[in-house]
């Protein structure tokens, strides 16, 4: 579905993903709580599609590797001699315990902690104790960790559980195009946070299929902004907001003007984030004094004319509205993306293992790294050090903060999970704006009934 899209404000050279005719039918709360349902989405789709887990530059060298759950099942993930990365189940042939229980280390072999068989890093395996006394022959050269299938994009590793599923490319669509051209592959973390949320994963992916909670969840508080439409030039409404849903099942959102954050008051005056935007590309903000729109092809001139001697060549590949606009993309079923020019917002929401009413919510943020060591990087966590490294924090919901702007959509995430047990609900009345929110259920739909790839 297509709306109200100023066409004149997009570049001619982002094509149109194709139109998409929605069904349009109820989402009731059962979706949210019940077990068998989801039973139904971890047989049909957490097995069958491409899930993002994990990242190429946490593993450099042969040996180093990466462990990510999802649902039930725990992923390894191994740089290989030969420098390409494998999968594999986390589960030993033996009998069955966990390989590994860290986030991520280096291993010559992977030693199973409960009777010490050697798996090699290409999972074969290559000791056990007393070969001699196993009555279907020493499994050495006989058995193999499972293997998984995984590729790598964005420099991301991509896994799917499915043997038979189609490349991560078709998988991805147009998703793969647009994004293949800002090398994030290069691209540093700089924020991690991955909190345990009291809500089910749809709660959190049907919150980033919509703009609609914005004005409302995210209405800046100060009596001087209170009344604008426009923060810091992100247009809100819906009708200059251009929506795109892929066959694939992901969706785009571009919003004019987007950096983030409330920034011009009442009169006109352009505050923070904003203001320190435009100095740091050699704009004055007091020249934009009353008229905020005007920075959007401001910002898009100067960082065309000096981004490229900053370290940022792939802006040369970017057209004028990637310069400057929100790009927000959904991809199915599981990752939200906010695209800026400088930045790459991971929003990703797991399974729990066994409770259907808990997920684990992650919130990363990756940027290019600018060429002069001075020079900050700007974050969700505000302005970062080029050359921090930056820690993966894992905590309980509610005890730390996952920065301002995703702390207030989970304070209203636990009460609409409560709202949806409720034997008062009729399910929802969607508007069209929250067409994304509907396309995600419909594939869910589609792919219980065996009707996706
Ligand atoms: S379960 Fe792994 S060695 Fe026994
Ligand atoms: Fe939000």
């Amino acid at each position: 579905m297509k709306q109200n899209k100023s066409a004149q404000d997009f570049p001619r050279d982002l094509p149109d993903w194709p139109q998409q005719n929605l069904r349009g039918h109820r989402l009731e709360g059962y979706r949210y709580t019940s077990r068998e349902f989801a039973e139904q989405e971890w047989e049909n789709i957490w097995t069958k599609v491409w899930l993002l887990l994990g990242r190429e530059d946490e593993m450099p060298n042969p040996g180093d590797w990466q462990q990510e759950e999802v649902g039930r099942e725990s992923i390894l993930m191994v740089r290989q001699a030969g420098g390409s990365i494998k999968a594999f189940y986390n589960v030993c042939q033996h009998r069955g315990q966990r390989l590994v229980s860290e986030e991520k280390g280096h291993v010559r072999r992977f030693v199973c902690p409960y009777h010490s068989w050697a798996w090699n890093t290409d999972g074969t395996l290559d000791f056990v104790q007393d070969p001699n006394d196993f009555p279907e022959g020493n499994p050495c050269g006989k058995l193999l960790l499972e293997e998984v299938r995984c590729e790598a994009f964005a420099g991301f590793i991509w896994i799917n559980m499915d043997s038979d599923c189609v490349s991560l490319q078709e998988y991805l669509g147009p998703v793969w195009d647009d994004w293949a051209v800002y090398g994030i592959e290069k691209w540093k973390r700089y924020v991690a946070k991955t909190t345990i949320a009291p809500v089910n994963w749809k709660v959190v992916m049907d919150n980033f299929n919509e703009s609609y909670h914005v004005n409302t969840v995210h209405r800046p508080t100060g009596a001087d902004v209170e009344k604008l439409r426009i923060h810091s030039g992100v247009d809100t409404s819906y009708t200059t907001t251009r929506f795109d849903m892929a066959d694939e099942g992901h969706a785009r959102m571009i919003m004019l003007g987007g950096y983030g954050g409330p920034a011009i008051d009442k009169t006109g005056v352009i505050g923070e984030p904003l203001a320190g935007i435009l100095r740091e590309w050699e704009l004055d903000p007091a020249d934009f004094a009353g008229r905020g729109e005007d920075t959007r092809e401001a910002l898009q001139k100067a960082r065309r004319q000096h981004g490229p001697n900053r370290g940022y060549d792939y802006f040369n590949h970017l057209n004028d509205s990637q310069l400057t606009d929100a790009y927000h993309y959904t991809l199915f079923p599981n990752f939200a993306v906010s695209l800026w020019v400088d930045g790459f917002h991971f929003l990703r929401a797991r399974p729990h293992p066994t409770d259907p009413e808990r997920c684990i919510f992650d919130n990363w943020w990756y940027a290019p790294a600018p060429a002069a060591a001075t020079e900050p990087v700007r974050t969700t966590a505000g302005l970062v050090e080029r050359d921090a490294t930056v820690e993966h924090e894992v905590f309980e919901a509610g005890t730390q903060s996952m920065g301002l702007t995703i702390d207030q959509d989970m304070a209203i995430f636990p009460a609409q999970q409560m709202g949806m047990r409720s034997q008062g609900y009729r399910g929802s009345y969607l508007s069209g704006q929250e067409s994304r929110v509907s396309r995600l259920h419909e594939l869910i739909d589609d792919y219980i009934a065996g009707e996706k790839f």
